[in-house]
This record gives structure tokens, sequence and C-alpha cells, in this order.
């Protein structure tokens, strides 16, 4: 099984495949340096070093404030190191203009929020296309698109409803469905349960678990020892650095 409905071109290797002959992810020596008030800085990351392959699922762990959401907004492209190179399917971005790194963002990218981040005005349908209408994909593909991503974590039935009338679990699994529509090279999530009770957490899991044997590379940052045992690959920060990645 392919990720998520991957096109013929893909399938051959003749296609943008996401990753197609390197890591999707390549980090070499990224810090980044919060400036506090007077000489106070925060070294939120520190000398990272990190690959993440096509069709890897990796768990990234370590006490509050070792950088774990600073590690997950610079791979979003939401955040820029202070020093350092990071490669995203390839490409070098800090070479990136600002249209090409939204553009990477939007292609590359699909984002997992604690706080699930939907929009409360619009409908289910409506949170899961606004992307790809962003992104000027055509109105019948895009129809394709929204209904395949819902029905793929069982949420198409919900599709007129607003966020606000979801529970927690319903909302982070239509949060799920906005970030695979785009069928991104990466799906990167902080904290993804952390909102949600833990009958939903395990619910939640279990998809992210599921897209992972589709094919799709994901990044996890959690504290919760559950979703870390369950990882194939687990990095370990601490202060900023990467302390421990298992297996090596
Ligand atoms: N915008 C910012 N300005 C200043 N300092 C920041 C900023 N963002 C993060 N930090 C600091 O950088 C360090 C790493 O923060 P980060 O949020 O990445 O940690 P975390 O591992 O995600 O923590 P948690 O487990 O609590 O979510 C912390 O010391 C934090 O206070
Ligand atoms: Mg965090």
């Amino acid at each position: 099984m392919s990720w998520w409905r991957r096109t013929k071109a893909e399938e051959t290797g003749s296609g943008n495949a996401p990753g197609a002959g390197g890591p999707v992810i390549r980090l070499e020596g990224v810090s980044r340096v919060f400036k506090g008030d007077a000489d106070e800085q925060t070294w939120a990351l520190r000398d990272v070093t990190l690959d993440i392959h096509r069709g890897e699922y990796v768990c990234v762990s370590g006490p509050s404030g070792c950088g774990k959401s600073t590690l997950l907004s610079t791979l979003a492209l939401l955040d820029t190191p202070t020093s350092g190179s990071y490669w995203l399917n390839g490409r070098g971005v800090d070479r990136m203009t600002p249209a090409e790194r939204a553009r990477a963002r939007s292609l590359d990218i699909g984002l997992i929020f604690q706080s699930f981040n939907l929009i409360g005005d619009m409908t289910v349908y409506e949170n899961v296309e606004y992307p790809l209408t962003l992104r000027g994909v055509p109105a019948a593909e895009r129809k394709a698109t929204v209904e395949g991503a819902l029905g793929r974590v069982d949420m198409l039935n919900r599709s007129k409803q607003r966020p606000g009338s979801l529970s927690g679990g319903h909302q982070q699994l239509v949060a799920v469905a906005r970030a695979i529509a785009g069928r991104p090279a990466i799906l990167l999530a902080d904290e993804p349960t952390g909102n949600l009770d833990s009958k939903s957490g395990e619910s939640l899991m279990q998809m992210l678990g599921e897209l992972h044997a589709d094919g799709a590379t994901v990044c996890i940052a959690t504290h919760d020892p559950r979703w870390i045992a369950q990882a194939r690959r687990h990095v370990y920060l601490f202060d900023g650095r990467v302390v421990d990645t298992l297996p090596a």
C-alpha cells in the first residue's frame, strides 16, 4: 500500500516523488537562539544534525523546554535557524525566496498542532478545502481530495458541521485530514494528543500509525511514553541538543 493515493507517475518514480533519492529532511548543525532582554540568550536548539528519510516514523521527546516545538517549527518553515543548514526534499531552505518557502510549506509539510488550529467560522469541509484553494487546486480536484481525506479519517459524515460542535478527538481528526489532503512529504505533529482524553488520544495515534503504514513520513513531538514506545525511531532532546537517537 502506498502513501495515500499516490499518482501513477509517482508510483513509477518518474514524478516529483517526495524525497526521491535522499532524506526528506536534513538538518546540519542547526542552532536557534532566542535573544531576550539585555544579553540574555536561550539556546532552544544547539548544533542539531538530523536526517529523516521517506517512510520513517520519528518520535521527538525530552523534558519541557528542551526544544521540541522549536525543532518542529523549524522543520515546518515557521521558524528560521540562527545558524546551520536545512534541506527539505533536497532543497536548501536558506536559499529559498519567501515565495518558495511559502510554496514548500504548503506542498511539503502537513502540520498537526496540539490545539487543532481549525477555523471556527468554516465547516469541516471548508477547513480541509481552504489550503487547497490557496494553492490554486482546481475545484473538481479539490472536491475529490477533500472527500478522500475526510473519508480516510472517517469524518466525511461531519462535513457540514463546524469544528466547535465536534469533540476534541474529532476536531483533531479533521486537522489530520487537512494535513494529509495535499499528500505532503512529511507529516509533523506537535503534541497532537496533548488536548485529548486518553481514548481519543489512542484513536489519533492509531490513525497516524495507519497513515505511516500507508507510506507517510511522520515526525511527532510528544512527552507521552506510550507514543514513544510505538515509534520506530526516537530522537531525544535535552537543552536543545540531540542527546540520543534510537535506533542509531
Ligand atoms: N519565541 C520565543 N522567544 C523566546 N524564547 C523561546 C521562544 N520559543 C521558545 N523559546 C524558549 O526555547 C526553549 C525551547 O522551547 P520549546 O517550546 O521548543 O520547548 P518544548 O520542548 O516544545 O517544550 P514543551 O514540552 O513545554 O512544549 C525554551 O527555553 C523556551 O522558553
Ligand atoms: Mg512544545
